[in-house]
């Protein structure tokens, strides 16, 4: 094989609540990731040496810096003498959105190559490589459609969902920085116990998994909403908006500032989409589904 086109979705966290801090200036979470169908596009070829990455994106850094250039350096590390790969990376996932594009690029990036070149990596190996990258690589690795993260987001304990949901995305005009939302988080002095934590999380998990998205409602939860909207306000006024319009289910994604309300067929979301459409740029709303 000498070329491999790989698609690299997105994901929406359905569920996070920031349980406390780890070493590392890092917080401990319990969340429910949720992969949907906003997909970028890999295209991995390969040759004798080096590693090149070019994107459709126009202000993408390509260089070192670049979370699919640091996945390759691991695996150089890992394997000396590894063969070249050009990269080229159609971007359509927003950058700094909340919905894990870098960390599903640099997942998906490692499971290309492991496939271009016969790589003989498990998963228990490409996680801790996962972990090095980025807190939510390791989801995406797991090649899930939905699953519980725990720790930084790095343990991952698949919770797949037999169905598909649809939602209508609204992306924000510019990206929020994670660790900007993650330093405006109050933690209570004296918080409930990890075990009470899973618990609450549990019943939330259970909500989310009912059919019908009403019975949804009280699952979604996101402890970075309050310090997301601190930074960026448009965030509460479209998350309001969509309330208006008649969602049952609103929510915000990871550290934001993406929105999205939940729905239980296509139909109610591409109606949905369109009253939505008549208040916030056209361009920036997106009909996916579970994926
Ligand atoms: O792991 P990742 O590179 O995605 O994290 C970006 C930043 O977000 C971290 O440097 C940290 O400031 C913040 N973060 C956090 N707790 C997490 C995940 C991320 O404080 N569980």
């Amino acid at each position: 094989m000498e070329r491999l086109v790989v698609q690299s979705p997105a994901k929406l966290n359905l569920y996070l609540r920031v349980v406390g801090r780890l070493p590392g200036g890092y917080h401990r979470l319990i969340t429910l990731f949720h992969r949907i169908s906003l997909v970028d596009r890999l295209v991995l070829s390969k040759h004798a040496r080096g590693f090149r990455l070019r994107t459709s994106h126009p202000s993408l850094e390509t260089g070192e810096s670049n979370i699919v250039t640091r996945a390759y350096r691991l695996l150089e590390k890992k394997y000396p003498g590894l063969p070249g790969v050009d990269v080229f990376l159609d971007k359509r996932i927003p950058l700094q959105a909340g919905l894990g594009g870098g960390s599903s690029n640099a997942a998906f990036f490692l499971l290309g190559m492991k496939r271009l070149l016969g790589l003989p990596l498990g998963l228990r190996e490409l996680a801790r490589m996962g972990d090095t990258l980025g807190s939510d690589v390791g989801f995406f690795l797991h090649e899930v459609n939905q699953a519980v993260g725990e720790g930084r987001g790095e343990k991952i304990r698949p919770l797949p969902f037999r169905g598909e949901r649809w939602f209508v995305v609204a992306l924000a005009e510019q990206g929020l920085s994670t660790p900007a939302v993650y330093r405006e988080v109050r933690l209570p002095r004296r918080g409930a116990s990890l075990t009470t934590h899973r618990r609450v999380a549990r019943i939330a998990f259970e909500r989310l998994a009912e059919k019908n998205v009403i019975a949804c409602t009280e699952g979604l939860y996101n402890d970075l909403e309050g310090p997301a909207i601190r930074l960026r306000p448009e965030i509460q006024k479209t998350m309001a908006l969509m309330f208006q319009l008649g969602a049952p289910a609103v929510a915000m994604s990871g550290s934001g500032p993406t929105v999205f309300a939940m729905w239980d067929y296509r139909k109610e979301a591409q109606t949905f989409a369109k009253k939505l459409r008549g208040f916030v740029a056209p361009a920036r709303i997106r009909v996916c589904h579970t994926c």
